[in-house]
């Protein structure tokens, strides 16, 4: 139900019209930007079981600065922007290492993790048509639990999906029999997610990565959620079950900035085993009046902001700073599973991999 601030605001801003006449003043603009936002949650606060990536102030503080500094810069004109060009190869390049690709891996910056997907999913398609000509009616093998932008990008790039179960005694993970069981000779690509989103677990990428390499087929992880911070987490010397370019078959793998990477919006990575791949994500188009395009992403022009402040967030945390973050939000993990599970009623769905969780109930509304 709408606050009385809310109904007032919605009388005086937004029935009222935007565009007028004459325009407001910064200061009244900014007045009546904050009262818009009186409905929002507040981030900062804390107790909000969601998304939230929050770096800390020092951090945060210096990505909206370097957001700032590449506002205006348009990330589609390297030639006259360079710099983010570079700043895209900084970030690509330590993901790539992160996720233990060797120098083949080429990848590219998109606006989050549905854009990352949408390029993987179009790279299988285009290096099908070229290598596996045969295949009419491609399709993309996706457990149930992975995120619907496979869906979205199934959607529009013309393939059929072909969704298999998971396994609630593995902690909803993949069930792997069942997926293999599924690959056909249409398969042009199998998913797996690590983590998944909400469970917080991690499919069993080996042995699904093999069975869609035994098929010919590509393979992508979704490492949206858990690029970042499982690689961390490994590196840290904690049990992460191997789920990146170091398991033969992974072919693809997108890994949000935005999310464990403590960016700002809208950021993220997507990586390809080698450069023949990468270059099927590609679209050109030089057959109009306009000037030619080569697009590596979805998006063609675009803020260089993201990219700067995705850079300037992991030059000012080091390896160090991301350890650190990752430490203290497990043991924060660590401390509310156990606090949850002393509550009767309700219960942790799975043992997660990551610092996220599903609770569950069947006495009360959990929401
Ligand atoms: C596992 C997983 N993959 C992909 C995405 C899509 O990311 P985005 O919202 O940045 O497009 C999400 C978003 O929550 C996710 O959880």
């Amino acid at each position: 139900m709408a606050s009385p601030e809310h109904s007032s605001i919605e009388g005086n801003l937004l029935e009222d019209g935007l565009l007028k006449h004459k325009g407001r003043s910064a200061p009244e603009v900014l007045a009546e930007l904050e009262a818009l936002a009186c409905d929002d949650v507040d981030w900062r606060a804390g107790r909000i079981l969601t998304g939230l990536y929050d770096p800390g102030p020092g951090p945060y503080e210096l990505s909206a600065e370097a957001y700032k500094r590449f506002l205006t810069q348009n990330a589609l004109y390297i030639n006259m922007y360079p710099s983010a060009a570079r700043m895209e190869k900084g970030v690509v390049s330590a993901l790539a290492e992160l996720l233990r690709g060797d120098g083949a891996v080429a990848g590219n910056m998109t606006s989050g993790g549905t854009e990352s997907i949408m390029l993987a999913v179009k790279a299988a398609r285009d290096h099908a048509r070229e290598h596996r000509p045969q295949i009419s009616d491609p399709e993309i093998v996706v457990p149930i639990s992975a995120h619907p932008a496979f869906h979205k990008a199934a959607h529009y790039l013309g393939l059929r999906v072909v969704v298999t179960p998971i396994d609630p005694k593995d902690g909803f993970r993949a069930d792997a029999a069942a997926f293999r069981e599924a690959l056909s000779d249409n398969t042009i690509l199998g998913v797996g997610s690590a983590p998944n989103f909400s469970h917080g677990t991690i499919d069993p990428i080996r042995e699904m990565a093999a069975a869609a390499k035994e098929r010919g087929a590509l393979f992508h992880v979704d490492g949206c959620v858990g690029g970042l911070y499982l690689s961390f987490m490994r590196r840290m010397g904690e049990q992460v079950a191997d789920f990146d370019f170091s398991v033969e078959g992974v072919s693809s793998i997108s890994a949000d900035m935005h999310k464990y990477g403590y960016a700002p919006k809208n950021a993220s990575v997507v990586l390809f085993h080698n450069r023949d791949l990468r270059l099927h994500a590609i679209f050109t188009c030089s057959g109009t009046t306009e000037y030619a395009v080569i697009n590596p992403t979805v998006l063609s022009s675009k803020s260089a902001g993201p990219i700067a402040a995705s850079w300037a967030v992991m030059r000012n945390l080091g390896e160090e700073g991301y350890q650190r973050i990752v430490r203290d939000t497990w043991d924060a993990t660590q401390k509310m599973l156990a606090g949850i599970e002393s509550i009767d009623g309700i219960e942790v769905l799975a043992d997660p991999d990551i610092c996220m969780f599903t609770l569950g109930s069947v006495e009360i509304n959990i929401f």
